[in-house]
């Protein structure tokens, strides 16, 4: 099983924990200082931080840990931050792991019962528990403690262990996909939405201060607007934006060195990469737009539906070139424009778009 306590300065910039001892990359010190550490430094989700506020202050009043939370939301959004972020801003520990990592009822029982008193335990993919993972969370979470058979047989006993109170943070790309006892344990579940051009210009911005990198204005403005609404996206190509502006420009990313970089990275003027093309390329010269089948789709592009699902459609969804019909996914007219392929008109399918 593959598990850490560490505390909320040991988070890397990718959502991932380090060891705080790990001195292997040159930068990982430079990475785990991106991360915000409270919600004051924390940009966007606007309407998830104020009533996380809420919650946190009132479980510190009353002296308790907060109740359950559920983050979902696709990736790269800030789940693991926020969990990072409700750990130090109750003063607790967390402690990190993932659904697929949990493979024994064991695994979970030992994490459950090494844990401090109101510690934030953080289980990342959580609708990837399996199911007898999920029957100890269920008391655990309720009841504050698990159930253990002890012997085989006709000999076999039950005894119930009282755990540390802690937090479960969990957190998922797919809400639809955990089961509803779990779902309905966790007290407090909150959607991530993706960030404004605004914000992510001011993450960038922020992300450039923390790392030393000199951006103007239209700079960050330049790299947010392509961003996909993400900040793991926007991070990153800040970070290449720095390359080119060190080895090509005078130091500081501008307009003219953000749209360099991202040239280079094939990234084009709404953040769509060579997939995101290539799937509504592939729709269109081989489906006639659609509508078609997820799966279909993946097989052609060669990429896994999950994936598709998760990374590519909420964004193209979001600025509108992509439908989901009864029938399937469908090209909008929008993305035959952005592409430069004429949009021939399907009356009969446009009627089945939601
Ligand atoms: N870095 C990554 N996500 C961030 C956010 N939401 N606010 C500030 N910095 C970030």
């Amino acid at each position: 099983m593959n598990t850490s306590t560490f505390s909320p300065e040991d988070m890397d910039f990718e959502g991932r924990y380090v060891d705080p001892h790990y001195k292997g990359e040159e930068d990982a010190s430079v990475e785990i200082s991106l991360r915000p550490k409270t919600l004051n430094d924390y940009i966007g989700q606007e309407k998830v931080k104020e009533n996380l506020k809420i919650y946190i202050d009132a479980a510190k009043r009353r002296g308790e840990p907060m109740d359950h939370v559920l983050l979902y939301g696709p990736p790269g959004l800030g789940k693991t931050t926020l969990a990072g972020i409700i750990a130090s801003e109750m003063g607790v520990n967390i402690r990190v792991t993932s659904g697929p990592a949990i493979e024994k009822q064991g695994d979970l029982v030992a994490l459950l019962t090494n844990l401090d008193d109101g510690d934030v335990l953080f289980i990342d993919e959580i609708h990837r528990l399996s199911k007898q993972i999920e029957e100890i969370l269920y008391p655990a979470m309720e009841d504050g403690a698990v159930d253990l058979i002890i012997g085989k047989g006709p000999s076999a006993q039950s005894i119930r262990l009282d755990l540390p109170k802690f937090t479960l943070v969990g957190a998922t790309t797919r809400a639809g996909q955990i089961a509803a006892p779990l779902r309905d344990r966790f007290g407090v579940i909150l959607r991530l939405e993706l960030y404004t051009p605004e914000e992510l210009a001011g993450i960038v911005t922020r992300s450039a201060n923390v790392l030393d990198i000199g951006i103007d204005v239209d700079g960050a403005a330049e790299i947010a607007s392509r961003s996909r609404g993400t900040p793991r996206i926007a991070n990153r190509l800040l970070k290449r934006a720095r390359d080119f502006a060190e080895v090509v420009g005078n130091g500081v990313i501008t307009k003219e060195t953000a749209e360099l970089a991202l040239a280079r990275m094939e990234i084009d003027s709404l953040g769509l990469d060579n997939i995101d093309r290539l799937l509504l390329t592939a729709m269109i010269r081989n489906y006639n737009g659609g509508p078609v089948g997820l799966d279909t789709i993946a097989a052609a592009i060669g990429e896994e539906a999950i994936t598709i699902e998760d990374v590519y459609e909420p964004y193209l969804m979001q600025i509108g070139f992509l439908s989901r019909t009864p029938r399937g996914r469908m090209v909008t007219p929008a993305g035959y424009k952005h592409l430069g392929i004429p949009y021939q008109g399907k009356p009969e399918q446009i009627k089945f778009e939601d």
